[in-house]
């Protein structure tokens, strides 16, 4: 099979999205476009592919099978429902949107096209996550009971871009970043959705106008509270998730290992290696065209994580819980 992709943007993420598609035997990278000439130039000459500085024009020209969007997140919805009109199958990058009003018109224009839309949420496709998961689900810890996530990192470093710091282009800061990955690993892990957030966002950086850090406390679908803690300023930098169950404990490094307590210190879980995670992407969304089901990070699933995101700002401003707009999604 020789299914035709093009990526939408050719910043740091696209390249992640071009190694996997060119390891592929089935995929074959067409054509780049970036509205930053010389980006779009030297990717298409490192993967043999043409090089446009306007998508709409490459998507038009190129008409590929699948449209990766790799775009600043105020993107995401024009650039999504341009490529379900020109008929292309959808991996967009996560935040599959600036909040839940734009998912939903990318939901109705995907759906209007019959194309498949993926949203790229890389937990899903983690080693250590999955092993994570399976834990859980066995059921070897006991019942899970509660979840911990906390995320610190530097984020006013010189190489990330400008848009990162606009919320009307980013939609906000780390939370929204990075949030949408806590987000997401916490509601897959338990196989179920945030209903409930009360947050406190702080505003701090100095650059920009997008929060430095914050902290919120979920309810779940499953009856497991989770925690999320986030911030951007200079310190020691984390990236942990610890889960307590009735019968032990488990700390998880996404990307890095897992290790489990069944009373006393951990020990490190045997994980098995790594399958490049943008290459398993690109399988679940193949999958999804050539079975005609929906993807594991779905629409319905991807507006959820920017629903529970737009409820930690919302929160903030009230000062007040939140329960999640689920769009009438009907929650397990
Ligand atoms: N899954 C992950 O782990 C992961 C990691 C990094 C980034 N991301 C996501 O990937 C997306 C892109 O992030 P990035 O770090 O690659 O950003 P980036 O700024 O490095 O890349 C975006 C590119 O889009 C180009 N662009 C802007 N407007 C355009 C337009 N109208 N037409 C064509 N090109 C245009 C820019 O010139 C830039 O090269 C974001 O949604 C981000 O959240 C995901």
């Amino acid at each position: 099979m020789n299914i035709r992709v093009a990526v939408v943007g050719a910043g740091g993420i696209a390249s992640d999205h071009l190694e996997a598609a060119a390891k592929m035997e089935e995929l074959a990278p067409c054509a780049v476009a970036d509205v930053q000439e010389d980006r779009a130039a030297s990717m298409a000459a490192r993967y043999g592919m043409k090089a446009y500085s306007d998508y709409k024009q490459m998507l038009q020209e190129e008409k590929p099978d699948i449209a990766v969007i790799t775009l600043p997140h105020f993107l995401h919805r024009e650039a999504a429902i341009f490529a379900a009109e020109q008929g292309c199958h959808i991996l967009l990058e996560k935040p599959m949107a600036l909040n839940t009003a734009e998912c939903d018109e990318i939901a109705e224009a995907v759906s209007k096209a019959g194309v498949k839309l993926l949203v790229g949420h890389t937990q899903h496709y983690t080693e250590t996550n999955r092993a994570a998961k399976r834990w859980i689900e066995e059921g070897r810890l006991g019942r899970l009971v509660m979840m911990n996530d906390r995320r610190h990192l530097p984020y006013d470093k010189p190489t990330r871009p400008d848009w990162f710091f606009e919320r009307a282009k980013a939609g906000g800061g780390i939370l929204t970043n990075l949030g949408s990955h806590t987000v997401d690993k916490i509601q897959w892990l338990i196989d179920g959705r945030i209903t409930k957030v009360k947050a406190s966002v702080d505003y701090f950086l100095g650059r920009g106008d997008i929060e430095g850090g914050g902290t919120a406390f979920f309810e779940t679908s499953k009856g497991i509270p989770a925690a999320m803690s986030q911030s951007g300023y200079p310190g020691v930098p984390i990236d942990e998730t610890e889960l307590l169950f009735t019968k032990g404990s488990m700390k998880l490094i996404s990307g890095v290992g897992l290790w489990v307590s069944e009373g006393g210190s951990y020990r490190q879980v045997e994980v098995s290696i790594q399958e490049n995670p943008f290459v398993l992407q690109f399988q679940d969304l193949l999958d999804s065209i050539r079975e005609d089901v929906e993807p594991s990070c779905s629409i319905a699933y991807s507006r959820s994580v920017v629903a529970v995101v737009e409820s930690i700002y919302l929160s903030n401003q009230s000062g007040c819980e939140r329960i999640v707009n689920q769009g009438g999604e009907p929650i397990a």
